[in-house]
């Protein structure tokens, strides 16, 4: 059996040994947007270092978990904390935990992240709908012999993040009274921050915002079909556009300031999401 599908069934039955449920929506949580886990009626939690070859986050902001539960009545699977390239694991440990997710049942991916803002309308602190992103900064997941078991050889990439989602992203923010940009996302590896040289490329590719996640989250969800949508967190403008120094501890403390408006926009768009 091809190795990287043989390493994901047995995940998932480590998993299903551990949990029965199914759930719809797959969340993916950002850096310093792991409290929304608080809003989940929460059935059970596995630590991802409970599950055998399972790569574990080593990032601070990063709970290293999944959460099972209900946010109102749709069931949902959080990952409270995700796993970058940059922490050294293979681009297929990655997107284990998507792929992992998808196969438990979930037909919908929510991805949520923080990033750093090129579009020169972004303020600090504004929310970025995807819709549209750019991958070519980090290498495709879907390399390797492919898992014909899961998705195709070739996907079509056209509309990765769903247009209905997308709309009930839009209309979330709109009742709520909250601002929401839209704009491409690229995924660069990290984990150094960009340099203004590179951020000034990225801005004449037409990329809104930049960050070190998501993208290739999204494709391997993409390939087993999932229902995608993302929200990024602008949590500063990238370099060279914002005068000091980039660190992690302000993407943290951005996000976690943007977090209660970031809680109802989640929470709302999970609850349309349930009745589609
Ligand atoms: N660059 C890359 N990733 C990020 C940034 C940034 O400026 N801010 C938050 N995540």
């Amino acid at each position: 059996m091809n190795p990287v599908y043989e390493k994901l069934q047995n995940c998932y039955e480590s998993v299903k040994a551990k949990i029965d449920f199914t759930p719809t929506v797959a969340l993916v949580l950002g850096s310093g947007l792991g409290k929304f886990a608080e809003e989940i009626e929460v059935v059970g939690s596995i630590s991802y270092s409970e599950i055998e070859g399972f790569p574990t986050s080593t990032v601070p902001g990063h709970a290293g978990q999944f959460v099972f539960g209900y946010v109102d009545k749709v069931p949902v699977v959080c990952m409270q904390g995700r796993v970058h390239y940059y922490e050294g694991y293979p681009i297929t440990d990655v997107v284990l935990p998507m792929r992992l997710m998808a196969l438990m049942g979930a037909k919908y991916a929510f991805l949520t992240n923080a990033s750093g803002g090129i579009n020169r309308n972004f303020k600090a602190g504004d929310f970025m709908l995807l819709n549209d992103h750019i991958s070519l900064f980090a290498p495709n997941p879907l390399i390797g012999p492919n898992i014909d078991e899961i998705g195709t050889r070739f996907p079509d990439m056209s509309s990765v993040y769903d247009p209905i989602l997308r709309d009930i992203i839009k209309n979330v923010a709109d009742d709520f009274g909250i601002s929401m940009q839209e704009g491409v996302y690229a995924q660069l590896t990290g984990p150094s921050f960009e340099s203004p040289a590179e951020i000034r490329m990225l801005g004449k590719l037409g990329v809104d915002a930049v960050g070190m996640s998501t993208v290739v989250e999204a494709i391997a969800a993409n390939h087993m079909g999932m229902k995608i949508c993302a929200i990024s967190c602008v949590c500063n403008l990238a370099a060279g556009i914002c005068d000091t120094p980039l660190t992690h501890d302000e993407v943290q403390e951005a996000a976690a300031k943007a977090a209660p408006l970031f809680k109802q926009i989640v929470r709302e768009t999970i609850v349309r999401i349930g009745n589609l």
